[in-house]
């Protein structure tokens, strides 16, 4: 039996399936799990894809047993905050009682490494608006509460037991594949980046600009915006580290530096040449003025070394993924 095959749990997904391809570009051995509720067939490629759902035992069992899984990779999840404000148990049920499922699941095969898809949003709102690994956790909405929670579970499973993790709490992750083969295609996006170039490509009429009066330079929020594809190489990163003995840990992933909502719409009308129709509305509900983080530890304890950190790059890789879809709509 091979012992190194990965279980990618979302691989359908938007970050699911940028890490997939990176493991394939690498030669690893890959099986998706995805439920394609929000995910694509298209997404996976040539991957082997099992259409199910985390929170489904059998499932789950049969697929870690048949391929010998050794590490899990765990991005399945519901990724709206508004919406797990309205609907949280769907929230808990989905992000936080399937990962306690499937890490049963991962005890019973014997999977020896769990990377996690944590989040920012378990921080809330930190004073200065630097969050740091060590400062304290605490959210402000049901989807990060979701997502520490699944972190706890983690530590206290490792533990207890000789399953190892990595859990990255990812910053604001936009862009797509340089090569354009996957990309960002959830229906109704609220992301920043993804809605100002679906108004830059025509799909939208405008963009709203939600809150000009925070604590910030220009008045708009600020966040820490990282392409996908250099996170989707932490969890590479992240993968070697466990198989190299590295201990179970808890890491940012962003650049350490934010740029505000008026910047970023200023870097899609330099790299699209077009003015975009903006709307300045209020602040949205439960969003912090500013999230960026310290990002110094990701560094030294993974050796990760982003390739990406331009904002234009960002933008450009986003725009040409929206000009793609407007062509081929998946
Ligand atoms: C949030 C979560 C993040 C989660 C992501 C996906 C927090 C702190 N962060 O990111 O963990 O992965 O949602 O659901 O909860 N904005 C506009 N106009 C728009 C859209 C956004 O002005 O049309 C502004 C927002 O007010 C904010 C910034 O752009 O200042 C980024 O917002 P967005 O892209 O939605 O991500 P977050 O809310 O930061």
């Amino acid at each position: 039996m091979n012992r190194a095959t990965i279980l990618v749990t979302g691989g359908a997904g938007y970050i699911g399936s940028h890490v997939a391809l990176q493991l394939r570009a690498r030669a690893e051995r890959v099986v998706v799990l995805d439920d394609l509720s929000r995910g694509f067939r298209q997404a996976v490629l040539d991957t082997p894809l099992v259409v199910g759902q985390v929170g489904d035992r059998d499932t789950v069992l049969e697929v870690l047993r048949t391929h010998g899984i050794d590490t899990v990779m765990h991005f399945a999840a519901w990724t709206v905050v508004p919406q797990s404000v309205s609907e949280p148990l769907k929230y808990y049920g989905n992000n936080t009682c399937s990962t306690r499922s499937l890490l049963e699941c991962c005890l019973e095969a014997g999977v020896r490494n769990f990377v996690f898809s944590s989040s920012a949003a378990v921080y809330g709102i930190p004073a200065g608006g630097i969050a740091a690994e060590g400062t304290p956790p605490a959210p402000i909405n049901p989807y990060g509460t979701s997502k520490l929670m699944s972190e706890w579970m983690l530590r206290d499973v490792a533990a207890a037991s000789p399953l190892k993790y990595v859990a990255l709490r990812y910053f604001n992750v936009a862009g797509s594949d340089s090569a354009g083969r996957v990309g960002q295609a959830t229906p109704n996006a609220t992301l920043l980046v993804k809605v100002a170039c679906e108004a830059a490509v025509g799909k939208r009429p405008h963009i709203s600009i939600f809150g000009t009066d925070y604590p910030t330079p220009d008045g708009t929020g600020v966040r820490d915006y990282i392409h996908v594809e250099d996170l989707a190489t932490a969890h590479l990163d992240a993968l070697d580290y466990l198989r190299g003995g590295g201990a179970s840990t808890v890491l940012n992933v962003g650049y350490g530096h934010g740029y505000s909502v008026r910047e970023v719409l200023a870097s899609i009308e330099r790299v699209a040449g077009k003015r975009l129709a903006t709307r300045e509305e209020p602040r949205r509900p439960g969003d912090p003025p500013a999230l960026v983080a310290r990002a110094d530890r990701i560094r030294s304890e993974l050796g990760w070394r982003p390739r990406l950190d331009d904002l234009d790059t960002i933008v450009r890789t986003s725009l040409e993924w929206e000009r793609r879809l407007l062509r081929d709509p998946w």
